[in-house]
């Protein structure tokens, strides 16, 4: 594994207010960042704002105020979500920046003089939504312009077009030659369908007559570039000057896939002779009853009060837990609180205050070493063994629902061990061998609570460090050296009580939209 890591995530539209898909796609790439950083490698992580585009322009219009203040305003909203969320990013790029309009013009430029942006003119659909060119191809099987386009507008003018069309048999061949490039495997799968179908050259310019608010192009004074070029040039400038380049991962959802990342990306950057990100992560679709979050429909605003209701741990933990990473998810409030009260409250919380109580009552706060050795610890401890290779073969594959699934098998199997043990019966015992399980009881739930807190790290990182931190232990860094079971407990104090995961008993707060 290379030691150095570079993730990032799609940059948000600057039109409208965030929602559950943009707080997940945060939360995920941060999960991955955490454990990237606690797995020792150097880790950079990138999230951004995507400030040009016609909408931006029009919204500013309607509100009669420049387009920079309306996304300045808005990414004031954005990187407040992002606080909320406990987001751990390095950089924050806006494509309104300096450091990244010199590095479009730049790439324009570079197109440019080897002959590979022409101009002409052609008839096209036009989805400002979308932001993006459609063709026929777009259209329902009705002949309709499906809803996810908006309104869409037919355009003829002179534009500067980039020949896209030249690179499709080499883009062909890095897709099949790179299975990793596009995960999961289906999407890899849709995008070669889609390559099946000749590739139109890519229209990378705006006349100023229709759009003002974007990068002009170097080499003609009267044209912006289209917001697509611009917005994807932002995982190169954000670090140009720093020598990250290149990405190993792009965390995006599936509507970004192709053509963006999965065609304009990897052949802007190979006609600039330009290495290749390493891997395109793609994510499903957020529903809230079973209705695409959106930005449009204001339909999932909502949900992010759940962050502040609950705390921003049980919502990462929801989201990474409920979304099978590449398949699409439904939000809804009643399988949150289920969530939070079954898998949090009594699964984790009550397992880590039952230990506390146990220790302060039998060993005066101070953690056992562990003296008996059964059949219950030694199945305990192999079970640990299975967890811990399947959490780390999850990770690799960014299958961190995977990874919290078979975590919950053991927390849920050393609530069965206590049970099975009975330490309050134990502790009543005159018998020395019933002191001596005791002691294993204690010593065992105690450690492996901080192996539960350590691979959890990266999911819900204020929770892990109270919780190890109750138990006397150090927070967790690194992951190296630290999944073995081990006795580091023994002898360390513990806290009278923690609650980890409050009762919440009225609805949760509304953030304002
Ligand atoms: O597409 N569920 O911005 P965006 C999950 N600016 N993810 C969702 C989602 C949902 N319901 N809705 C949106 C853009 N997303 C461009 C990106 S990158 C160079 C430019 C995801 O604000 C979406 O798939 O519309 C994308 O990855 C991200 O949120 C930003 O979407
Ligand atoms: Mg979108």
């Amino acid at each position: 594994m290379p030691s150095s890591f570079y993730i990032t995530t799609a940059i948000d539209y600057a039109n409208g207010s965030p929602h559950l898909g943009h707080a997940y796609e945060k939360v995920l790439a941060d999960v991955i960042a955490r454990h990237a950083r606690m797995s020792g490698r150097q880790t950079y992580f990138l999230t951004g704002l995507d400030e040009h585009g016609q909408k931006v322009q029009q919204t500013a219009q309607k509100r009669a105020i420049e387009p920079q203040v309306l996304v300045d305003e808005i990414a004031a909203v954005f990187q407040s979500m992002l606080g909320n969320l406990n987001i751990s990013n390095d950089d924050y790029i806006r494509t309104t920046e300096v450091r990244h309009k010199i590095v479009v013009q730049d790439f324009l430029q570079r197109l440019f003089d080897q002959g590979l942006i022409y101009k002409g003119q052609k008839s096209d659909w036009y989805s400002t939504r979308q932001e993006q060119f459609l063709t026929d191809k777009d259209r329902a099987p009705d002949g309709s312009w499906p809803e996810i386009y908006g309104e869409v507008t037919q355009t003829t003018e002179e534009n500067y077009y980039f020949k896209l069309a030249q690179f499709q048999e080499w883009l062909i061949g890095h897709i099949s030659s790179h299975p990793d490039f596009i995960t999961p495997r289906f999407r890899r799968n849709q995008v070669l369908e889609f390559l099946k179908e000749p590739m139109n050259d890519l229209c990378i310019s705006r006349p100023k007559s229709r759009l003002t608010w974007g990068i002009e192009l170097p080499f003609d004074k009267d044209f912006v570039t289209y917001v697509w070029f611009d917005a994807l040039t932002n995982y190169y400038s954000a670090v140009a000057a720093k020598g990250l380049w290149p990405a190993d991962v792009h965390v995006i959802g599936k509507d970004i896939l192709s053509p963006p990342h999965a065609v304009y990306w990897p052949c802007m950057l190979k006609a600039l002779n330009i290495e290749l990100p390493r891997q395109l992560l793609v994510h499903g679709w957020w529903t809230v009853n079973n209705q695409k979050a959106s930005k449009s429909a204001g339909n999932a605003t909502d949900t992010l009060g759940f962050a502040t209701s609950h705390g921003a741990d049980a919502f990462r933990f929801y989201l990474c837990r409920e979304m099978v990473v590449g398949q699409d998810a439904d939000f809804s409030a009643l399988t949150f609180e289920n969530r939070y009260k079954a898998d949090l409250g009594n699964n984790l919380g009550n397992l880590v205050n039952r230990l506390l109580n146990m220790v302060g009552r039998s060993y005066a706060g101070v953690i056992p070493a562990a003296h008996a050795d059964e059949d219950l610890e030694k199945a305990l401890r192999s079970l640990w063994v299975d967890t811990a290779k399947k959490y780390a073969a999850d990770l690799a594959e960014f299958q961190i629902s995977h990874a919290l699934e078979s975590v919950w098998v053991f927390i849920s199997a050393m609530n069965a061990y206590i049970e099975a043990r009975a330490p309050w019966k134990l502790a009543k015992s005159t018998d020395p061998l019933d002191r001596a399980r005791l002691d294993s009881c204690l010593a065992h739930v105690a450690e492996g609570l901080r192996l539960v807190a350590t691979v959890l790290t990266p999911v819900m990182p204020v929770t892990c460090d109270k919780l190890l931190m109750n138990i006397g232990r150090p927070v967790a860094i690194t992951l190296a050296g630290q999944l073995d079971w081990s006795s580091v407990c023994t002898g360390s104090t513990v806290a009278a009580e923690c609650i980890l995961f409050p009762k919440i008993e009225p609805p949760p707060a509304q953030v304002p939209a």
